[in-house]
């Protein structure tokens, strides 16, 4: 039988776009099936970099420009950073499989299966770049994403509280204002590709927030308290409001929790505005 995360590190690796994604398909397909075996004594490699086009050009966040939703151009480009943010997305699924190998074998079909919903997001968003005449690749993206998952590669706690509790729930914040914008611009095809990412993207957290209780749990450690201590470790204690507290609540995040974020989320404002 194949070997799971021999053939996980080779998807990784692989930098052509639709071998990738068709890769991760059929991934996800023979392991729910029970067709691959599990050799967790096989060697972890740390992905600096894993595979991707030669394009898009990655810089530095603060080269990109702003992107207006009013122009067609402006329209393209923000587009094409969703694509790139689905592009991570796979990746970041796939080395979540691949490197924390104590974990049961539901940890795995968790990420594999959301691999595969971003292989998804990422189709959905490509195809509409290219009926656009644009494609992946066409303007610059930045690594910002790749780098909180290299930071916290040696401990999947690490990992769980900073990527799916940090990362990708501030992207349930922020995604329905952006898809009002499309709506008011009447961009239907983005508006409707944009619903179906954020319905699987809670379902993504949720994960996140699943197996982040879970590790807590197991270490025997106050999951709220640690997450705030990961916050100031990794971020200065800078976490992002304001909280779509229903897409939150829904993906997990108890009450209480963001009840007491929230106050230090305002805490700090106060302290801002009083800096000034
Ligand atoms: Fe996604």
């Amino acid at each position: 039988m194949p070997e799971l995360f021999q053939l996980i590190e080779a998807v990784i690796l692989e930098p052509d776009v639709n071998t990738k994604c068709e890769s991760v398909t059929q991934l996800q397909l023979a392991w729910s099936r029970g067709k691959l075996n599990r050799d967790v004594d096989c060697e972890i490699l740390p992905f600096d970099d894993p595979g991707r086009p030669q394009e898009p050009v990655l810089v530095d966040p603060r080269q990109l420009k702003r992107r207006s939703i009013s122009s067609v151009e402006g329209r393209n480009c923000l587009l094409h950073a969703f694509a790139h943010i689905e592009f991570n997305a796979i990746n970041i699924a796939l080395d979540a499989a691949y490197r924390f190998r104590d974990m049961p074998d539901q940890f795995v079909s968790d990420w594999l299966l959301i691999a595969s919903e971003e292989v998804r997001h990422f189709g959905l968003l490509e195809s509409e770049l290219r009926r656009r005449g644009s494609r992946y690749g066409a303007y610059p993206a930045h690594r910002g994403l790749w780098d909180m998952v290299c930071k916290t590669r040696h401990n999947l706690l690490h990992r769980m509280a900073l990527v799916p509790r940090v990362m990708e729930a501030r992207g349930l914040d922020v995604t329905p204002a952006i898809i009002e914008k499309f709506k008011q611009v009447q961009d239907q095809p983005v508006v409707g590709i944009l619903e179906e990412i954020y319905r699987d993207e809670i379902g993504h957290v949720r994960i996140g927030n699943y197996w982040y209780r879970w590790l807590c749990e197991q270490q025997g450690v106050d999951a709220d308290a640690t997450f705030r201590d990961l916050i100031e470790e990794y971020m200065d204690g800078r976490l992002r409001g304001p909280f779509n507290r229903p897409a939150r609540l829904q993906a997990g995040f108890e009450a209480n929790e963001l009840d007491s974020l929230e106050r230090d989320l305002a805490r700090k404002m106060h302290k801002f505005a009083q800096s000034r």
